[in-house]
């Protein structure tokens, strides 16, 4: 065997003995046996020829070759006189000799089979990459053969030394890469294969696909080699090349979810199908696009958990130009409103150096043509694409809730733009949403995989709709969390305002993706910019804390306008646009102390309560006897509590079953509602009860009593 083979095949192998000699030998023996001078001379040539090894080499060829020739001619020497224990000992030899050889034999066959066929993999596959790019130091994993015919497997009977190729797959399909998920550091394959078609297709598989005969068999569908009756030894196959192949196959960290990721030191942002460094914008394609020889190092992809999340994605990129952009929204600087969609955009990102900051939502309701979806594609320009109607970040409240929980997780740090509320399929998906995206934990999130995790995102939801964001849930933590701006974003309706409406909308359009991007990289780049939002953010906290004066809905929305401030802040820095006089901020508080006595549950419980009882009077005990009834004769629907008559009443007292069923109808959290209503004193109790023993008809009962003073401060409210 030549030297390239003995490096390729790492195999040194001995060259066939041959019979001949052996033959002759035995030939000349048995003359020898019957001539003269037998059988000194016989014993004599057989003790030269037992030790040459060439020579015991040619008789256990003969063994070998032709067993029974052999045993005739020992038999012949063993016959005659004296040479008896001479040709036995002749035929133990030539035997072992044999046995060796065959032992020797097999081993090196099976050797063989187990050796890589070829350590370049890429010449192999040469004649079908036509230019796809495979890493040279891939090679196939030993046993198996790998070329543009398929996948091979070689077996070694290990009886009989026979070698049968078993084929594997009917193209050949490799694995080029391992992606690392940088979120739960779960694993993916990147496999490759020969389409029909003659291209190289490129996908990343899960490990739990490409370790299951089951799972894989999907990859039918991707046009792969695979189907039913060859999955399970594909599952070999790609074990034993991932195996082989460990040391060498190119390693790319993904991150199923945009938005920040690394340490304080080396942080980065990923924004669609960039990566936003200290040092640029870098982008690339996604990893099952591009031939992993073409990664940058230290780059990290964006690989959505699923296809229908890769287009939501796409749409985070920039067009036009950065001038372009300042230009069109230099024109709505005026209108607090819009600039306060464009703030709420920016803050997401400044979340990572803001942990106390919560998700909130900023939402504009009004009647139809007021320019909401303006507002709201203004705002989307900071990041993306802002058409709702093609591969924007701009969705609609259309989708499934599964489909928005998803966008959700995958917009990490990013802001979420959902238009028209009307457009739900059900009230209760907004409601849901809204209170997902408040308390930031859904499913699904940072999982390359089926397998399914829960992790927090940090985002702002931005939405529209007819009705208040606010009037589709009734938990008063959500409620809390939403600045809700009715009326048109825009002011009013005239010549002037329709056509500032119509250039905006033209320009934003053209030019989109400039501010965001530019934000997270002046974040990334100048750790003093991190320390400024710090600063800046504690400082508009305690002012708009102050402001609140103890209201505890407002002091809550303190946070989310100091964010708004902070962002303001950095608008202008960036854009260099002048200021104008009154900061768009305010009218987010004025939305927010509004929002305040509306999002009070328990005021609204209350004052809601009273309503009803009014509308029910005569089957309260106390004010059924005013209408002149005996008092203890119960209505015919039945007694509600109590309420005394006149202007002194001190309480209104209704039975637990009656009011839990009344909260449960208005869709109250009655649990909630009660211990606010006790915290705040409302209620009269006995001792640690919630409630008060009070009589109604004939019996006393313990009955929900809300103080005088309390109906009394709920109704002065609600005037007001
Ligand atoms: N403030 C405004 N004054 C006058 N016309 C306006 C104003 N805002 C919007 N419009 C008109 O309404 C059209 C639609 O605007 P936009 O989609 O932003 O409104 P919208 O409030 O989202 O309406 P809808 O509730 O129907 O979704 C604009 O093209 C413009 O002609
Ligand atoms: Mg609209």
């Amino acid at each position: 065997m030549s030297d390239w083979q003995d490096d390729v095949c790492g195999v040194s192998e001995e060259p066939p003995p041959d019979p001949a000699a052996g033959w002759e030998l035995l030939a000349r023996l048995r003359e020898l046996a019957v001539g003269q001078g037998a059988p000194a001379a016989v014993i004599e040539a057989v003790q030269v020829a037992t030790a040459d090894r060439a020579m015991v080499a040619a008789l256990g060829a003969c063994h070998r070759a032709d067993r029974a020739r052999f045993d005739g001619l020992i038999l012949a020497l063993g016959s005659v006189r004296g040479l008896k224990a001479t040709a036995a000992v002749l035929a133990r030899t030539a035997k072992e000799e044999g046995e060796r050889q065959e032992k020797a034999e097999r081993s090196t066959r099976a050797r063989r089979a187990a050796a890589p066929a070829s350590s370049k993999l890429v010449t192999s596959l040469e004649p079908c990459l036509r230019g796809y790019s495979l890493s040279t130091d891939l090679v196939a994993p030993p046993g198996y053969d790998i070329d543009d015919c398929g996948v091979r497997k070689r077996v070694v009977n290990e009886d009989t030394g026979e070698e049968t190729i078993i084929p594997v797959a009917a193209r050949p399909f490799v694995t080029v890469a391992r992606c690392v998920n940088i979120q739960d550091h779960t694993v993916v394959s990147l496999l490759a294969w020969l389409k029909v078609g003659g291209g190289w297709g490129q996908h990343t598989v899960p490990r739990v696909t490409v370790s299951d005969a089951r799972a894989l068999v999907t990859l039918a569908n991707l046009d792969a080699p695979v189907h039913s009756n060859n999955a399970s030894d594909c599952v070999a196959y790609i074990a034993a090349f991932e195996a082989t192949n460990a040391a060498v196959l190119p390693e790319a960290l993904v991150s199923p979810i945009m938005g920040w990721c690394g340490t304080d030191t080396d942080l980065s942002f990923l924004w669609g199908r960039n990566q936003v460094r200290a040092d640029g914008i870098h982008s690339s394609g996604s990893v099952d696009e591009l031939p992993p020889s073409s990664w940058r190092a230290g780059q990290i992809h964006l690989l959505p958990s699923d296809p229908g999340l890769r287009s939501a994605a796409a749409g985070f990129h920039a067009a036009g130009s950065w001038e372009g952009w300042v230009d069109c929204v230099r024109e709505v600087t005026p209108y607090p409103r819009v600039m306060l969609a464009i703030f709420a955009a920016m803050v997401p990102p400044l979340m990572r150096f803001l942990p106390s900051l919560s998700n909130f939502v900023l939402d504009f309701s009004g009647v139809t043509s007021q320019g909401k979806t303006t507002a709201l594609r203004a705002a989307a320009s900071v990041w993306g694409s802002a058409d709702e109607r093609g591969d924007g970040i701009l969705h609609t409240w259309d989708n499934t809730h599964v489909f928005a929980e998803r966008i959700a997780a995958l917009c990490n740090y990013l802001p979420l733009f959902l238009d028209d509320t009307k457009r739900a399929r059900k009230r209760e998906d907004v409601g849901r949403a809204v209170y997902n995206h408040a308390s930031g934990v859904g499913r699904g999130r940072g999982s390359l995989t089926s397998v399914q995790r829960t992790t927090r995102t940090h985002s702002v939801l931005l939405s529209t709709g007819e009705e208040a964001i606010t009037s589709f849930t009734n938990d008063g933590g959500t409620r809390a969390r939403c600045i809700c701006l009715w009326g048109s974003p825009l002011g009013g309706a005239d010549t002037a305002t329709v056509e500032v409406v119509r250039r905006l909308n033209a320009g934003i359009m053209a030019h989109y993706g400039h501010l965001g991007p530019t934000l997270v990289q002046k974040l990334a780049s100048d750790v003093a910019s991190r320390d400024d939002v710090r600063r800046v953010y504690e400082t508009e906290m305690e002012a708009w804390t102050k402001l609140a004066n103890g209201n505890g809905v407002a002091s809550r929305a303190a946070q989310y306008v100091a964010a708004l401030a902070v962002a303001e802040q950095l608008f202008y820095a960036i854009t260099g646009l002048p200021r104008p006089t009154t900061p768009a901020v305010n009218e987010a508080w004025e939305a927010v102390l509004k929002g305040s006595v509306e999002a009070d549950r328990a005021t609204d419980a209350l004052r809601q309560v009273i309503s009803w009882a009014t509308g029910q009077q005569a089957r309260f005990h106390g004010r059924l006897e005013a209408e002149g009834t005996d008092s203890c004769t119960a209505p015919a629907a039945g007694w509600l509590g109590a309420w005394a008559r006149g202007e002194n009443w001190r309480y209104l007292a209704v039975l637990p079953t009656e009011l839990r069923a009344f909260f449960e109808r208005q869709k109250f959290d009655a649990d909630a509602v009660l211990r606010t209503w006790a915290d705040r004193e409302w209620l009269q109790r006995d001792g640690r009860h919630l409630g008060r023993k009070v009589t109604i008809g004939e019996r006393s009962d313990r009955c929900f009593a809300m103080s005088r003073e309390a109906c009394d401060l709920v109704s002065e409210n609600d005037d007001a």
